[in-house]
């Protein structure tokens, strides 16, 4: 992420959580995702009153990208509501992320003040096996 400040992408993944659509869970998610080629999508939660129709931030902000011709990805940041946790992907998501692999890309996990945690999609895919067995 050497042209990219991750301060910058965790600050646009906060300016998305804006849009969160969650009058179910009142949990205000954003993501903002930078392609391979240094553009910016971003994406907010989207719930259903069928809840698993609901869409997680992530998966929203790498569908758009994904369906304007972007495929290559450098980094994702997440921003919640929360003030003592990093927001970290749920295991949709993180499949979802590694479907789209091109390279090794990261993955800022922020709280709300904006601090963040730095994991690649393929260290939480392990954490996440590992949380399973
Ligand atoms: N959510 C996300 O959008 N991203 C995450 O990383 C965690 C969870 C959403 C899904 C649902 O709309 C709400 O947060 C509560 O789980």
């Amino acid at each position: 992420m050497s042209r990219y400040n991750p301060k910058e992408l965790v600050r646009k993944s906060q300016e998305a959580k804006e849009q969160a659509y969650c009058p179910y869970s009142k949990f205000r998610v954003g993501a903002a995702v930078l392609t391979s080629d240094g553009k910016v999508f971003t994406g907010c939660n989207v719930e259903n009153a069928s809840y698993p129709l609901g869409l997680c931030a992530e998966r929203t902000a790498i569908s758009k990208a994904v369906s304007e011709g972007y495929t290559g990805f450098k980094a994702i940041a997440i921003a919640s509501d929360l003030k003592d946790s990093f927001i970290s992907p749920c295991g949709a998501c993180r499949q979802f992320m590694r479907e789209v692999i091109r390279s090794q890309w990261e993955v800022y996990m922020s709280k709300s003040d904006g601090s963040h945690e730095l994991m690649t999609v393929e260290e939480l895919l392990r954490v996440h096996l590992a949380l399973m067995t």
